[in-house]
């Protein structure tokens, strides 16, 4: 990070939100790639609390599982001394940035996000405005950063295309202020979908839990799940239109194993889902076990994952903390002598 004008490698940065643990869609879709990117890249990795409370949250439970998710995110194998691995709300420049954003982000805009649209269906008694603007604080979470790259799933592309707009617009108006970012969408798993309805996204916040995966889930209930995994009669493990079951846990089964599509038809050639379905289930069984492993001896050391938090929070608000005063003095705000 400090030699950021000379040779600054590529950066990238992610968040995900602490709203209860993430499902096998997260891991498939975001984490794993962060895992991946993290050996090649400047990597600023994120608990997004800030954005779980434009839905109402339970303070204890959010407090615990921020913990949680701070824990995860180094069960991944995460290298807190190589990137910086932070908590939103521990820099506070993110919601700076994010009200001078507001104010170059049209209303119209906004109003389009899918997101926004489903959310306040789905919570029709808490329309509240930070629903509404939650595109402009994610937007301020990755340009803050100077950020090349973000790594999501296919759910989040509306909010990056929103980002660039902002980012663009922003350095036209001034002088180049931003990095522009590109989304990082993987191939695979972009878009893991629901075990009971595959035509819907896989989500955290199913209230059928057979829908989804977690990734504490013990191999009991993982088997459980996948076993009763909505699939189709033709009873042939075959990745084509119209099967979306299947080709949901073909997707899975390929994420976790590195198998190709026609290697698994190959495999399964002749067989039905009661012997591909096990397989699935025993192929994310394996890929969770190390995390799970981690996971379990962090979370024993609270007084660690405190102090690699403060550390981080301290990196993050240094590269953020620049980025911040030049847009200030780019809108024009006078800088106070100290
Ligand atoms: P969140 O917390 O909903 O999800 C975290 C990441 O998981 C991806 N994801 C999926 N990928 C594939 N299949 C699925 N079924 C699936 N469900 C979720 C999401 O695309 C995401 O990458 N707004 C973000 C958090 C955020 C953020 C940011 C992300 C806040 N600030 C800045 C990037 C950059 C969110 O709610 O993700």
């Amino acid at each position: 990070m400090d030699n950021e004008n000379n040779e600054r490698r590529e950066r990238v940065l992610s968040l995900i939100q602490p709203t209860s643990v993430p499902t096998i869609g997260n891991y498939l879709g975001a984490l794993k790639n962060w895992a991946d990117m993290s050996e090649s890249y400047d990597c600023i990795f994120g608990v997004a609390d800030l954005h779980a409370i434009t839905v109402r949250q339970d303070p204890a439970k959010l407090r615990k599982q921020t913990f949680e998710m701070y824990a995860l995110l180094l069960a991944l194998g995460l290298d807190p001394e190589k990137n910086i691995i932070f908590v939103q709300s521990h820099v506070p420049a993110h919601s700076q940035l994010a009200w001078i954003l507001n104010c170059y982000t049209q209303f119209g805009e906004a109003a389009r996000m899918t997101q926004f649209k489903d959310k306040s269906a789905k919570h029709a008694d808490n329309v509240n405005v930070g629903l509404f603007s939650y595109p402009t604080l994610m937007a301020a979470d990755i340009l803050i950063y100077q950020a090349d790259y973000v790594p999501v799933g296919a759910d989040q592309k509306q909010h990056l295309e929103l980002t660039r707009d902002i980012a663009e617009r922003f350095n036209a108006a001034y002088s180049p202020t931003f990095t522009v970012p590109k989304p990082y969408i993987g191939k695979a798993g972009a878009s893991i979908k629901s075990l009971q309805d595959p035509t819907k996204k896989m989500s955290k916040s199913d209230a059928n839990p057979k829908a989804s995966v977690s990734m504490l889930d013990t191999p009991d209930d993982i088997r459980r799940k996948f076993k009763s995994a909505v699939t189709d009669s033709e009873a042939v493990v075959r990745y084509a239109e119209g099967k979306d079951g299947i080709n949901n846990l073909m997707t899975i089964y390929s994420c976790c194993t590195g198998k190709s599509f026609e290697e698994i038809e190959r495999e399964f050639d002749g067989k039905g889902y009661g012997d591909f379905k096990p397989a699935v289930a025993e192929s994310v069984i394996e890929t969770l076990k190390p995390i799970q492993d981690r996971y379990n001896e962090l979370t024993r050391d609270k007084a660690l994952l405190e102090k690699l938090a403060a550390e981080g929070a301290q990196k993050a608000a240094y590269v953020a903390g620049k980025t911040v005063s030049k847009v200030m003095r780019k809108v024009g705000f006078r800088q106070v002598n100290k």
